[in-house]
């Protein structure tokens, strides 16, 4: 009988890299999918079962929204029966969200090993919440699939090295699968009116820049810099939304050259990032699609966990410093050329890596 494994994902980016990866990992074992129901919008939900493929969840917890004791209470108190009930041989968590640090503790408690996948990211920020449940996951955890040799390199540092195997990273599959997909299909840049290099992508969700109403004007400042230089496409996540709507800002964002959009689906974002001009974000992910895609990206934070896309010059750091924005805009490389490496993150075939060591572990 082959081991039967309980992959645990709940919020968007999840969604991808599971899109990825359990293709593969059911050819070798019997995979259990759970939506703890963290992310429940169908912008952030649904439209990467469609656009993606990933197996549709076998069992849904609809932890739905709260504090982060809330959701990670929830989260405990619903998943712990069901692996119970489910007896699976392992548990597998993505990432560094309440539902991977969820995951990772019914895994614990309930004596139950677990493979985490994008394991040995580090920020150095523990003012980060997903600093503290990538810390959290990576302790608990017998079997680290790290992305990168950066990622291999911190977690030899703590001491957890000989749990660890790179397998390059699993979302830089799915960008390099689905982004010629992106330009066939999507209609985005119709839609909107936009000319492909002839406008920005924004996105910002991190709570260290939209909650406080203070950072969230800063951050703003940022995105309207690069509004006098084209116009600025800004899909609001809906953490953000809120923060816009509690200070009265949103609906002043079109008269300054920012374009709100709900959240986009995957195939939209990726065209909207490939076509950009420049990619303006706080999202992890969102910085290493740009670099696939050899687009510029500014980071509105100061630091990254993704250090190879700023070694590499596609790359910067530029906090929530409106004036930093020309400058920085004028030193990066030009989008296209030439091609990043895509190969520093696995050359798209982390997903297969990573589900070739989970059938090794489990033997
Ligand atoms: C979470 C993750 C973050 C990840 C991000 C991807 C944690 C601690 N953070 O942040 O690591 O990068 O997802 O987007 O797990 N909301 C909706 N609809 C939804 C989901 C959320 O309206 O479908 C609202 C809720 O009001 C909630 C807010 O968005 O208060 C934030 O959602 P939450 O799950 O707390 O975290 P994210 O900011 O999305």
């Amino acid at each position: 009988m082959s081991p039967r494994v309980l992959t645990v994902v709940g919020n968007r980016p999840q969604f991808v890299k599971a899109a990825a990866v359990s293709g593969h990992l059911r050819e070798r074992v019997e995979e259990v999918l759970v939506h703890t129901g963290q992310h429940y919008d169908p912008e952030l939900s649904e439209v990467f079962f469609d656009e993606l493929g990933p197996p549709r969840p076998e069992h849904e917890l609809d932890v739905g929204s709260g504090s982060h004791a809330d959701q990670t209470a929830a989260i405990l108190t619903r998943l712990e029966p069901l692996a119970a009930e489910i007896g699976p041989d392992a548990l597998l968590v993505y990432g560094d969200t309440n539902s991977t640090l969820g995951g990772a503790l019914v895994a614990a408690k309930s004596q139950l090993p677990l493979a985490h996948v994008e394991a040995g990211m580090r920020s150095g920020n523990r003012e980060m919440p997903e600093e503290i449940n990538r810390l959290v996951a990576d302790s608990l955890s017998q079997l680290l699939l790290a992305p990168t040799e950066t990622a291999m390199e911190n977690l030899s540092r703590e001491g957890l090295g000989e749990r660890a195997v790179r397998t390059g990273d699993v979302m830089a599959d799915v960008a390099l699968r689905m982004g010629p997909v992106a330009d066939e299909r999507s209609e985005v840049l119709t839609r909107l009116g936009l000319e492909p290099r002839g406008f920005f992508v924004a996105t910002a969700h991190r709570p260290a820049n939209v909650d406080d109403p203070e950072r969230l004007t800063l951050l703003i400042e940022v995105l309207s810099k690069a509004a006098e230089l084209a116009p600025v496409v800004f899909p609001v996540h809906p953490r953000t939304r809120a923060g816009l709507e509690s200070s009265g800002t949103l609906d002043g964002l079109g008269g300054r050259g920012i374009r709100t959009t709900e959240p986009l689906g995957y195939l939209d974002m990726t065209r909207l990032v490939r076509a950009a001009r420049a990619v303006i974000t706080d999202s992890g992910g969102v910085q290493k699609e740009s670099f696939l895609a050899a687009v510029p990206c500014l980071t509105m934070r100061e630091e990254t966990e993704w250090v190879e896309t700023v070694e590499s010059g596609w790359n910067r750091l530029i906090g929530l410093r409106p004036d930093a924005v020309q400058g920085t805009l004028d030193e990066l490389p030009e989008p296209g050329e030439p091609s990043p490496a895509a190969e520093i993150y696995g050359g798209g075939g982390a997903g297969e890596r990573v589900a070739a060591a989970m059938a090794d572990w489990l033997g």
